[in-house]
């Protein structure tokens, strides 16, 4: 992890993670991408996943004001970050899911400093979140974004509940991203639905805090 510039405003890094598919990863980056931009940032996405999800939605939109978007489905991303991150304020790094490409995974979380996980409220996804939250660990405090959600079930309310109980030794955001076809229809957009900004506001106050925390210690 590059150590972050005393005094000015340190470059943050962000991977999304998760080990189970599909849970809202790539959304989540490109959506917090452009959010990040909007509010003034020099963006780079970094596209860790060979099924480059993220490299399709920047070829679709044409072009994404404020944000670059790279390949790099590589063991060695904390390596290759310093120099392909030059220049950018903000990294975010999309992941492939599984363990398949764990390698990988475990590269994009040394380089960062915040693992966001995002997660569907379903019980069937609760049992994924432990190996996730396992694998991001020695990149602090994972923070969880509770994504797609159909907020009036019986169980999405009791599984905010365990997400943000003190057993789990999560960061919960706040900005619960509601289901909306909206965001369905978002793949190769350019601008951010409503509640992307909110999340980026929480995301940035946590990495920023991160990143000031490790250019202390490095
Ligand atoms: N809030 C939301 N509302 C509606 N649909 C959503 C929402 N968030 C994500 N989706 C949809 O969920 C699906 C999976 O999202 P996405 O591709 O971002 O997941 P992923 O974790 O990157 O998948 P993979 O593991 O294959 O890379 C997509 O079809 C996306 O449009
Ligand atoms: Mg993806």
């Amino acid at each position: 992890m590059a150590p972050a510039a005393r005094g000015k405003r340190p470059q943050v890094v962000v991977t999304a993670v998760s080990t189970k598919g599909g849970t809202g990863k790539t959304t989540t980056v490109m959506l917090l991408a452009l959010a990040a931009a909007q509010a003034g940032h020099r963006v780079l996405v970094v596209d860790g996943d060979p099924q480059a999800s993220a490299m399709r939605w920047a070829e679709l939109a044409g072009e994404l004001p404020g944000v670059t978007v790279v390949p790099m489905p590589s063991t060695r991303i904390d390596k290759d970050l310093p120099r392909a991150g030059a220049g950018h304020d903000v990294v975010l790094i999309d992941t492939p899911p599984g363990y398949g490409d764990r390698r990988v995974i475990e590269s994009a979380l040394r380089a960062a400093h915040l693992a966001v996980v995002p997660m569907a409220p379903r019980y069937a996804d609760l049992g994924r979140l432990v190996p996730t939250l396992d694998l991001s660990a020695h990149c602090g405090t994972p923070a969880v974004l509770l994504l797609c959600m159909v907020t009036r079930t019986r169980s999405a309310r009791e599984l905010v509940e365990v997400c943000r109980s003190d057993e789990v030794q999560v960061n919960v955001l706040e900005t619960v991203v509601p289901a909306t076809t909206r965001i369905a229809d978002a793949f190769g957009e350019r601008t951010v639905p409503g509640p992307f900004p909110a999340v980026w506001a929480e995301v940035d106050a946590l990495v920023l805090k991160a990143a000031r925390k490790a250019g202390r210690r490095g």
